[in-house]
């Protein structure tokens, strides 16, 4: 690839992942069993841990995506969504999980976890590959957690810089001279 040369480390592999998602997979099967929970990818992010994730998930799923802008101001917790694309179904009654590629200010899942409920799902889960605890603002339950990381640029594995290396098949710290 072009720009491997801005790609500091590998902070976790494919193989890392991969052995991850089906842990998760495997306790989400479990979780739901008996029921068909409605999976709402938040794009652009989450899409290939989305497609890994519910082929390690056991249940009949309804999928749908959803992309929402945030904007929080500075320091505050007061953010806000505005959403780009909606869904087409309907959640009303519905078991609902969320899957994102990384939780940071929380503010995202927040917003979309509070959007759920005022539209009466019956239940809302969330899923995240990547969490960053350091850099929360806002308190948000994440109930499946692929993995805990420190607060470094990331890159892989559907996370861009610019738009750029969504496709990485490991996830990787950006050199910091590629955004300085
Ligand atoms: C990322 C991620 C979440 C959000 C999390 O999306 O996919 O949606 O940021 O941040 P928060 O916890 O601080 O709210 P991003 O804006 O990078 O868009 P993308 O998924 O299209 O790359």
């Amino acid at each position: 690839m072009e720009h491997t040369n801005l790609i500091k480390a590998t902070l976790v592999s494919e193989q890392q992942i991969k052995q991850r998602i089906a842990e998760l997979g495997k306790q989400i099967t479990a979780d739901y069993k008996g029921r068909r929970p409605i999976v709402i990818g938040v794009l652009k992010g989450a899409w290939i841990y989305l497609a890994d994730l519910l082929r390690e998930v056991d249940l009949d799923v309804d999928v749908d995506f959803m992309s929402v802008s945030s904007y929080g101001s500075g320091t505050s917790t007061s953010g806000t969504i505005t959403i780009v694309k909606d869904l087409s179904v309907d959640v009303t009654g519905r078991d609902v999980l969320i899957v994102e590629d990384i939780v940071d200010s929380g503010l995202t899942l927040a917003r979309l976890k509070d959007l759920m409920r005022d539209r009466n799902a019956k239940s809302v889960e969330i899923s995240t590959l990547l969490s960053k605890p350091s850099r929360r603002k806002v308190e948000v339950d994440v109930k499946y957690i692929g993995f805990e990381i420190p607060d470094e640029f990331v890159i892989g594995y559907g996370l861009d810089f610019d738009e750029k290396y969504r496709t990485l098949r490991d996830i990787c710290v950006l050199a910091e001279e590629a955004y300085k």
